[in-house]
């Protein structure tokens, strides 16, 4: 285990359970589209999630990227998530299928679904990996959690802390020493 996180709180075992459910919650809610969704990975957190789950689903996608940024390099969300990179593919009369890493005040969820919606996309789905409900500043709530969490700072399978830890191949909790120093 890397040395600065606490304790593991979802193996890559039990990730990959909950991320097979997910594809197939989503496989039965794709079942009657005519066309591909366009799935949509908010980068950086939820890319490896990403590609698990499109790889676990069954129905076919087509995939875009969106990079939003509201850490900074901080444990405390600023509340104004900034579009550091956009779509490539419009999104007008899509299925839109938004994955996301966590949500944690809710700020990035409700921005990236008024501009989605904003830009004509035909439903929108949000799968989020994690959800950490006590932290909720917003009233908003993603159609697919895999998992809920506590209100602990997690890191691991693509979720960082100042841009580590992402590649750990499970979900841990950072130790407070590391961000409260
Ligand atoms: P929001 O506060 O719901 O807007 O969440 C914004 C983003 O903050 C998420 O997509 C994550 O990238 C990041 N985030 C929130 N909580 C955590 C955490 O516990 N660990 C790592 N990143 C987090
Ligand atoms: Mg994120």
């Amino acid at each position: 285990m890397n040395h600065d996180v606490e304790r593991v709180l979802l193996t890559e075992d039990e990730v990959r359970e909950g991320v097979k459910k997910a594809a197939a919650w989503l496989d039965e809610q794709y079942k009657d589209c005519k066309a591909p969704p366009l799935a949509i990975s908010v980068l950086k957190g939820s890319v490896i999630f990403f590609c698990d789950l499109v790889r676990a689903m069954q129905t076919p996608v087509q995939m875009d990227f969106m990079t939003v940024s509201s850490y900074g390099s901080s444990s405390e969300s600023s509340g104004i998530p900034k579009i550091v990179m956009d779509l490539a593919a419009p999104v007008e009369g899509r299925d839109v299928l938004l994955v996301e890493d966590i949500v944690d005040s809710g700020y990035t969820l409700v921005k990236m679904r008024a501009l989605l919606e904003g830009r004509g996309a035909k439903s929108f789905t949000v799968v989020t990996l994690l959800d950490k409900p006590a932290r909720r500043k917003v009233d908003v709530k993603a159609d697919y959690t895999c998992f809920e969490v506590g209100d602990e700072f997690i890191v691991g399978y693509g979720l960082d802390y100042a841009q580590q830890y992402r590649n750990l191949p499970y979900i841990g909790v950072l130790k407070r020493s590391v961000y409260e120093k």
